[in-house]
């Protein structure tokens, strides 16, 4: 079939040709995007007198008309097209004539793929905005409901100091804030309209770029039209800022998944958000948040692949450029899935406290606790450390904790022990201790909630 930019050739290629250079398989999904830009073009060339305000009227309306049929299913889209822009002129010029022909005046698709691009990832990232702030406000709400439970706290998970699970989760909140931050860095610097940059150099027509990008929801416009159509960066940061949220689940999925193992046994999943084994009837599998953990190499990769299709690129537009969209929509519609699981699944997650209390016994992160008490009543440290170790160590010959020997037995080791010890060494004593801003005490992770609610209330 002659192609509509048939000119200097033939506009006749190879259908094998044809499948590969099309793009409609992935890029339909931009539509609106695509017909709505082009009604504020129209706009604009009737409103700057380039074609008649009729003409203009026609062109908007024969648009409306193919976003209605194609939300309707009443039009379908011709996979046979090269993209999207081509699909949608070509049905404007089936229904409207040579009128239909007028739309292209003043633009090129490498300005008006730039333009449906950033239109669609804004409102992606709009989509994930919403999810990770209920994210928030899901784990937020958990450390609430755990903000007194005792956890051994781990570093080179090994058991290091007792904390609570709310401050745990807490530090999941964090990271998501920083998130919701990129997300909107990233936002803001892709609301920028490259309309009007054309094929590269600009046009001759007396446009009004500010008319369309304001129409459009743009803050501002590109100001070099060499730069307008041959910028990905926002692709690329939405990619990264992407794959850092990713991280950041995959992190909590990997605790997620050590926790609900037997030798854990912290936190119990609901049954909808696990899977049985087809062979052993005793597993309870934490697919979802495996799921999310592999995912996560995923969206990796789809920042990989946009990094290194454009590294060697030539200003300004190259057709390489077309492989962005299936890496960026990957990589939005991925953190979508996960995020669309990983809430409800964080909402009904429910922590053992008492397994966890006992991690925290067993551990002996009080040893030090029980040390300063001696210092406390006047030994010099070195001999507290040595008392206290040389207490770990039947605990730990007799198979016992701390808070079980009885008085008797610590009077053995030290006239100054009294009844108060068991006070001292008491693990939500421990916490309760640990007051500083951002601690685990219980009143410290209290801030810390309501630091979070109130930032999400503020914006
Ligand atoms: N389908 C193309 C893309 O996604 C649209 C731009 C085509 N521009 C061109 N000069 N061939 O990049």
């Amino acid at each position: 079939m002659a192609k509509m930019w048939a000119g200097v050739t033939a506009g006749i290629t190879d259908s094998i040709a044809d499948d590969f250079n099309s793009s409609i398989r992935f890029d339909s999904k931009m539509y609106r995007q695509d017909i709505t830009g082009s009604m504020a073009h129209a706009a604009m060339l009737g409103e700057r007198g380039i074609i008649t305000k009729d003409e203009a009227d026609k062109l908007i309306d024969g648009l409306e008309g193919i976003l209605r049929d194609i939300d309707s299913g009443a039009l379908q889209f011709d996979m046979k097209a090269e993209d999207i822009h081509m699909f949608v002129e070509q049905v404007l010029t089936e229904r409207l004539g040579d009128l239909g022909k007028k739309l292209h005046t003043a633009r090129s698709r490498n300005d008006q793929v730039a333009l449906d691009l950033r239109m669609y990832l804004r409102d992606g990232i709009d989509g994930i905005t919403s999810l990770v702030r209920e994210l928030v406000s899901v784990v937020t709400d958990k450390a609430e409901e755990y903000r007194d439970a005792i956890m051994p706290g781990y570093t080179h998970l090994q058991r290091a100091q007792p904390i609570t699970f709310g401050h745990h989760l807490m530090a999941y909140a964090m990271m998501l804030l920083r998130d919701l931050g990129r997300l909107s860095d990233c936002r803001a610097r892709m609301n920028v309209s490259p309309i009007g940059c054309c094929a590269l150099a600009g046009t001759t027509y007396d446009t009004d770029r500010y008319f369309e990008a304001e129409k459009l929801g743009f803050d501002s416009i590109a100001m070099n039209s060499i730069d307008g159509v041959s910028d990905r960066d926002f692709c690329l940061e939405l990619a990264s800022a992407l794959s850092i949220l990713m991280m950041h689940l995959s992190r909590f999925s990997e605790e997620i998944i050590l926790w609900s193992s037997w030798e854990f046994r912290f936190v119990k999943l609901s049954d909808s958000y696990t899977t049985g084994s087809s062979i052993m009837p005793q597993k309870k599998n934490p697919d979802m948040a495996e799921l999310v953990r592999g995912k996560t190499g995923r969206v990796y990769g789809d920042l990989m692949a946009l990094l290194t299709a454009l590294k060697g690129l030539p200003l300004a537009y190259n057709k390489d450029m077309q492989e962005d969209k299936e890496s960026i929509f990957d990589a939005l519609e991925t953190a979508e899935m996960c995020l669309r699981v990983f809430i409800p699944m964080i909402d009904t997650m429910t922590a053992m406290r008492e397994n966890m209390l006992r991690a925290a016994q067993k551990g002996f992160i009080n040893a030090t606790d029980l040390a300063d008490y001696l210092v406390k009543h006047g030994l010099p440290f070195r001999s507290a450390y040595k008392i206290s170790g040389q207490l770990v160590a039947k605990c730990i010959a007799e198979d016992r904790v701390l808070e079980e020997l009885t008085l008797e037995e610590y009077k053995e080791m030290s006239e100054l022990f009294e009844e108060d010890l068991y006070n001292e060494i008491d693990l939500l004593t421990c916490v309760e201790k640990r007051i500083s801003e951002g601690g685990t005490s219980v009143a410290s992770v209290e801030k810390q909630i309501a630091y979070v609610r109130e930032v999400l209330a503020n914006d």
